[in-house]
């Protein structure tokens, strides 16, 4: 996924951290296609659990700094897709790789995010011009 114009916040640093986001997944994709993907899967899996939790705190904050009417939805939001990337590693740790799940996976997230950023973090852009 790229990152669009569309997607700013208004803050730098919530822009580039999708921005990371989005390179990490794309980067993914780019891996599963070549097949060999079984190693770094869960590398994968680790830094989108690590790599999210940075971000939803820091973007958790800056709204909560603005008064975002956003923010208790961005909130909840983004602990559903913790609990969700967390069950998906501890899936992984259980049964081990299967490259149908990841490809899904990535469907997911990349769905998620549009949609959440679409809808969630934009609303950033009017507090940040208050
Ligand atoms: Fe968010
Ligand atoms: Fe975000």
């Amino acid at each position: 996924m790229k990152w669009k114009e569309e997607y700013a916040t208004g803050i730098k640093e919530i822009d580039e951290q999708h921005k990371t986001l989005f390179a990490a997944t794309e980067g993914f994709r780019q891996v599963l296609k070549l097949g060999c993907s079984a190693d770094t899967f869960e590398s994968f899996l680790e830094f989108l659990n690590l790599y999210t939790e940075v971000h939803f705190d820091y973007e958790e904050g800056c709204m909560l700094s603005r008064n975002c009417p956003a923010a208790c939805k961005n909130k909840k939001e983004h602990a559903t897709l913790s609990t969700f990337l967390e069950s998906e590693l501890r899936y992984y740790r259980k049964n081990g790789f299967k490259p149908r799940r990841a490809v899904k996976l990535l469907d997911v997230i990349d769905r998620w995010l549009e949609s959440h950023i679409c809808r969630i973090d934009v609303q950033l852009r009017e507090c940040v011009k208050k």
